[in-house]
C-alpha cells in the first residue's frame, strides 16, 4: 500500500443521512452545506445495518446508492463502513448468541452498541454477509476510496464460546504443559493448580481475578480475538475490492486491546480524537494528545494517518462539556496534520435530531443553516486544509524513541504491590515525551520489540515487564553505541509476571546497566522524599527503587530516609553505548533537565531553527513547519529567517506575534 492514498488532506467526517430518511431534502442541503464548508468527504454507512437489512435476508441499499450518487456528483470522497459496530434487533432476537456476556456471566439484552461476542460462529456469519453484499454493490463506485471497519472496536465477551475459544487458544499459541502452565502462572499459591483445561476461566471479579499472568493471557487472547473478529470481516473486502485500502478507527490509548498489534493488520491506522480543552490544562493536554498522534503514527510505520473522528465544537460525555473557545479545534486539527495525519475529520456532519448523541457538537447544528460559529470555523479549516496538499503523504524522521508497550501497560496495571494508588503508565511514558516535544524535536512512540537501531535514544520509563528477547534487546543496543534510559521497577518480571530472581532489573540488565535494585519505597501522599541531581533538588513522588551501584557512576542521591546517600540517577558505559538508571518517580523538573543534558551529549538536534516559546510547540513534517501555540495567551516568536507562509502565501521573517490558537505553517 502506498503512503499516500489522497493527493489532498481529507476533510470530512461521519455522516448518517440514514437518520434524515424522511426528510430527503435534507440530503440536498447537506450537499451544499459541504460545498460550503470545503468538505471533502463523507464517512457513511457506521450504523445502517438495519437500514440495509430491515429483515433477515432482506435487503435494501437503494438510500445508500443514492447518497454515494449524490457525494460523487459533488465531488466528494466517500469512506464507506461495515456496519458490525451496532447490530440490528431482529438479529439480537432470533440468534441470541451474538449478544455479549458480561463478566457477571449474564448475557445482555439487546441495547446500545459494540456489544457483540467475537466468537459467535453466527455474528461472524452475519457480519461476512452483509460486508461482502457492500463490497459486490460497491465495488466500482468511483466515489467509494476507503473502508472503515465497523466502529471502535472494544470490549470481551465472557460466553461459554468465548471461553472455550479462550482455552484453545492458550494451548496452541502459550504451548505450554499443564505443569509449565501452574509453573508459569505460580498456581501453587492458594491452591490453584489446575488439573484439565476445562477449569480455566475468564477472569472475573466472582472468580479468578488475582492471577495477574492468566489476566495478561485473558488479554492476549481479547486482542487475538479481535482481530481474527476484524480478518473475518475483511475477508470478502480483501477478495472483491484488493485496491481498497483498509482501516478501524482506533480510541487514543484504549488498552482493552493491544493496539500495537492490531495496528501491524491496517492499511492505514485511525484514531478518534476527542481532547478535553479549555479546562484550564491546555498545554498538558496538547503535549498529551501529541504524545497519542506520535504513538499511531509510529504504530503505521511511520505512515500518515488519518484522524478519523473529532468534534467540531463539544462532546456530550465528558462529566461537564465545556465549549473550546474559538478556533481551538482548528488548533487541534492542525495539530494532527503536523504529527502526520493525512485527515481531518468530525463527529459527525449533522447533529442528530432525537437519540444519545443530539447535544453531541456536529458541523451543521439544529439550527440547519451554516451561520453558525462551528460552521465558520469548519469552513475556514477546510480552505486552509486545501492549501496543504504538499504536506499529504510527509513523514517525520525521529532519533529518539520512548517505549509505550499495551502489553507492559497491562502488566503493570494488574501487579499488587508498591504504590497501589498510582501506575498512570502511560501518562509515564508521556512525561517522558514532554521535554522533546517542547523543543520541537520528533519522538516515536514504540513498543518494547520494535527496532531500537534507528534512534540515538530509546527511553523505557516504568518497563516493568520484559518480553521474550526484550533482555536481548536492550543489551545488544546498548553495546552498539545506543542511549538508553530505563527508570523505576523496571525489568522485574517475565511476560508470565513472574519475578526474575537475583534482584532486578532482571538477570543479565543488572550488569549491563552496573546496578542492583534491593528493595522499593512507595511514598504515601503528603510525604516527600528528594534526590539530588547536578546541585538541584527534585521531588520523589509515588515509587523509588533503592540500588546498589556494582559498576555505574553515581550521578544523582536520594536526600532522605533511611536510604539518603544512595544512588537515585546512574550511568554505565557498556560496550560502545551508555545504560541509564532513573530510579525515582519524578515530576516534569527533573525529566526536564535531565533531558536537556541527554539532548546536548547526545547531541540531538531539532530539525528546525526556529526556537520555540512556553507554550509555542513547532513541528516539522517533511519540508513543512508548524508552529503552534498553545498557550492561554498570544506569543511572540522569532524566524530565523525568511518563510513562505502556506496559509497567507506570502514570505516572512523576524518577529512574529501568534495570538491564542495561532499557527503557522511555514516552507
Ligand atoms: C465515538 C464514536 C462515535 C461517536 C463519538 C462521540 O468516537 O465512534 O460514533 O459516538 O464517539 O464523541
Ligand atoms: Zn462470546
Amino acid at each position: 500500500m502506498k503512503d499516500k492514498i489522497f493527493d489532498h488532506i481529507i476533510h470530512g467526517g461521519d455522516y448518517n443521512p440514514d437518520q434524515w430518511i424522511n426528510t430527503p431534502e435534507i440530503w440536498d442541503e447537506d450537499m451544499r452545506l459541504m460545498n460550503l464548508a470545503h468538505v471533502n468527504s463523507a464517512t457513511v454507512g457506521i450504523f445502517s445495518w438495519a437500514m440495509l437489512e430491515p429483515e433477515e435476508g432482506v435487503y435494501n441499499f437503494e438510500f445508500l446508492d443514492k447518497i454515494l450518487d449524490k457525494l460523487y456528483e459533488n465531488g466528494k470522497d466517500v469512506i464507506l463502513a461495515t456496519p458490525s459496530g451496532a447490530r440490528p434487533v431482529w438479529l439480537s432476537q432470533k440468534y441470541p448468541e451474538v449478544l455479549r456476556v458480561e463478566e457477571s456471566g449474564i448475557r445482555n439484552e439487546y441495547g446500545v452498541r459494540h456489544n457483540h461476542c467475537l466468537t459467535s460462529p453466527v455474528y461472524r456469519e452475519k457480519v461476512r454477509n452483509i460486508n461482502r453484499l457492500l463490497a459486490e454493490r460497491y465495488k466500482d463506485h468511483p466515489a467509494v476510496k476507503m473502508w472503515h471497519i465497523s466502529n471502535e472496536y472494544c470490549g470481551e465477551c465472557h460466553c461459554e464460546l468465548c471461553q472455550e475459544a479462550f482455552r484453545e487458544w492458550l494451548k496452541k499459541e502459550y504451548n505450554y504443559s499443564l505443569d509449565e502452565l501452574n509453573f508459569k502462572w505460580w498456581n501453587g499459591f492458594w491452591s490453584h493448580q489446575i488439573t484439565d483445561w476445562s477449569q480455566i476461566n475468564s477472569p472475573k471479579f466472582r472468580g479468578e481475578n488475582h492471577v495477574s499472568a492468566m489476566k495478561l493471557a485473558w488479554r492476549r487472547f481479547v486482542t487475538d480475538s479481535t482481530i481474527s473478529f476484524y480478518e473475518n470481516e475483511i475477508e470478502p473486502l480483501r477478495e472483491i475490492t484488493p485496491d481498497i485500502p483498509i482501516t478501524t478507527n482506533f480510541m487514543r490509548l484504549y488498552n482493552g486491546i493491544d493496539y500495537q498489534k492490531f495496528a501491524k493488520k491496517l492499511d492505514l491506522v485511525s484514531w478518534d480524537n476527542y481532547p478535553a480543552w479549555d479546562r484550564g490544562f491546555n498545554i498538558q493536554e496538547a503535549c498529551d494528545v501529541a504524545f497519542v498522534h506520535d504513538a499511531f503514527r509510529t504504530m503505521g510505520d511511520g505512515k500518515p494517518f488519518f484522524m478519523m473522528e473529532s468534534t467540531p465544537s463539544l462532546v456530550n460525555w465528558h462529566p461537564v462539556n465545556k465549549l473550546p473557545r474559538p478556533r481551538r479545534q482548528e488548533l487541534s486539527s492542525i495539530q494532527a496534520v503536523a504529527h502526520g495525519a493525512d485527515s481531518v475529520q468530525y463527529f459527525q456532519w449533522r447533529k442528530s435530531r432525537g437519540g444519545h448523541e443530539k447535544y453531541h457538537g456536529a458541523v451543521v447544528d439544529h439550527c440547519g443553516h451554516e451561520n453558525t460559529r462551528v460552521f465558520s470555523e469548519v469552513s475556514h479549516l477546510g480552505e486552509v486544509l486545501e492549501k496543504l496538499n504538499s504536506v499529504v503523504g510527509g513523514r517525520t524522521n525521529s532519533k529518539v524513541a520512548v517505549i509505550a508497550d499495551w502489553e507492559n501497560s497491562w502488566a503493570t496495571e494488574y501487579f499488587c504491590g508498591y504504590n497501589n494508588n498510582h501506575r498512570e503508565y502511560f501518562s509515564e511514558c508521556a512525561k517522558w515525551y514532554k521535554p522533546f516535544w517542547e523543543k520541537g524535536i520528533p519522538v516515536d512512540v514504540i513498543a518494547m520489540d520494535d527496532d531500537f537501531n534507528k534512534y540515538d535514544l530509546v527511553i523505557a520509563p516504568f518497563l516493568y515487564m520484559l518480553k521474550d528477547g526484550t533482555k536481548e534487546h536492550i543489551e545488544a543496543y546498548i553495546k552498539k553505541g545506543g542511549n538508553f534510559v530505563f527508570t523505576y521497577l523496571s525489568g522485574l518480571v517475565d511476560k508470565d509476571d513472574l519475578c526474575y530472581l537475583g534482584g532486578f532489573p532482571g538477570e543479565e540488565l543488572k550488569n549491563v546497566f552496573g546496578i542492583r535494585c534491593e528493595e522499593t519505597d512507595s511514598i504515601p501522599e503528603g510525604m516527600k522524599n528528594k534526590v539530588i541531581y547536578n546541585g538541584k533538588e527534585y521531588d520523589v513522588v509515588h515509587v523509588c527503587d533503592i540500588l546498589h551501584a556494582e559498576g555505574a557512576e553515581i550521578k544523582g542521591t536520594y536526600i532522605s530516609d533511611f536510604y539518603a546517600y544512595s544512588p537515585a540517577v546512574t550511568l554505565n558505559n557498556y560496550g560502545k553505548g551508555k545504560a541509564y538508571y532513573v530510579a525515582f518517580r519524578n515530576d516534569d523538573d527533573f525529566t526536564k533537565d535531565f533531558c536537556s543534558e541527554l539532548i546536548a551529549t547526545i547531541n540531538i538536534k531539532s530539525d528546525c531553527n526556529i526556537k520555540a516559546a512556553a507554550g509555542v510547540v513547532i513541528r516539522k513534517r517533511a519540508d513543512t513547519i508548524f508552529v503552534m501555540n498553545f498557550a492561554d495567551e498570544e506569543k511572540k516568536i522569532n524566524l530565523d529567517r525568511e518563510y513562505k507562509d502556506i496559509v497567507n502565501d506570502n514570505v516572512i521573517s523576524g518577529s512574529v506575534t501568534l495570538p491564542v490558537c495561532g499557527y503557522l505553517i511555514l516552507e
